[in-house]
């Protein structure tokens, strides 16, 4: 028998019910988000992020989120990448958000749309210089021959650039998902979790508890 077979653990650390949803479902979205922040968690605002393909074939990776609020999820990536292509063909994506430690797992579907220039712009002129080469450096999903290939062309970059400030590259931007649905999870003992599915209705947001 597997060992992985006998690995359980019984999730005790809370309880979730409508009365803990203060303000709307991103409200308390962004508060469990902030709470994991505050609990100093290892990259609290990792994601996984599923889309699919032209196939119709599910794909998924973890990108980091940039913001949460009422107008939704933020990230920013590669537009060429394969998830950009994919979001291009079928603008519309599933969000995963866990946090082991607290026992809570949030899951967002909705439609997506790039982000508004200034916003990427802003953005990109924040992150670090060597993420700002990186992102011209990098054809991201496409094949390279081998690492030395992907450290040569981050070297002729930064000569290019040279002591400049380096422009955001067109191919570089955000995305914002406006959450049709939003599913609080709070995991408890014996696999009778608490689930609460939020789904927007009529300007509002119809929420329902799930069976685990
Ligand atoms: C913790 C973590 C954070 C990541 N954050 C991002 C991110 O914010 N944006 C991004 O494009 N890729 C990020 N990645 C890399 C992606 O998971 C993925 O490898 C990359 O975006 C290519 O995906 P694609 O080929 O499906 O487009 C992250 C990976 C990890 C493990």
């Amino acid at each position: 028998m597997d060992p992985i077979e006998h690995l359980r653990q019984d999730y005790r650390s809370g309880t979730l019910d409508t009365e803990d949803l203060a303000g709307t479902p991103l409200h308390t979205a962004r508060r469990w988000l902030d709470e994991a922040v505050a609990a100093g968690l290892p990259e609290p605002t990792a994601v996984t992020l599923a889309t699919v393909d032209e196939d119709g074939l599910p794909d998924a990776r973890v990108v980091l989120l940039r913001g949460l609020d009422d107008d939704g999820l933020v990230w920013f990536t590669n537009r060429s990448s394969a998830k950009g292509a994919q979001l291009a063909a079928t603008p519309t994506a599933a969000v995963v958000a866990y946090w082991p430690a607290l026992e809570r797992q949030i899951r967002f579907r909705g439609p997506v749309e790039l982000l508004e220039d200034a916003a990427c712009d802003a953005y990109f002129a924040a992150r670090p210089r060597g993420s700002q080469l990186g992102a011209w450096a990098s054809q991201q999903s496409r094949p390279v021959p081998d690492r030395a290939a992907l450290e040569a062309r981050v070297e002729e970059v930064a000569v290019r650039f040279g002591d400049g400030s380096v422009p955001r590259p067109p191919y570089w931007g955000g995305y914002r998902m406006t959450p049709r649905q939003v599913e609080l999870w709070q995991g408890r003992p014996s696999r009778l979790h608490d689930r609460l599915r939020c789904t927007r209705q009529d300007g509002g947001w119809v929420i329902q508890r799930l069976q685990p």
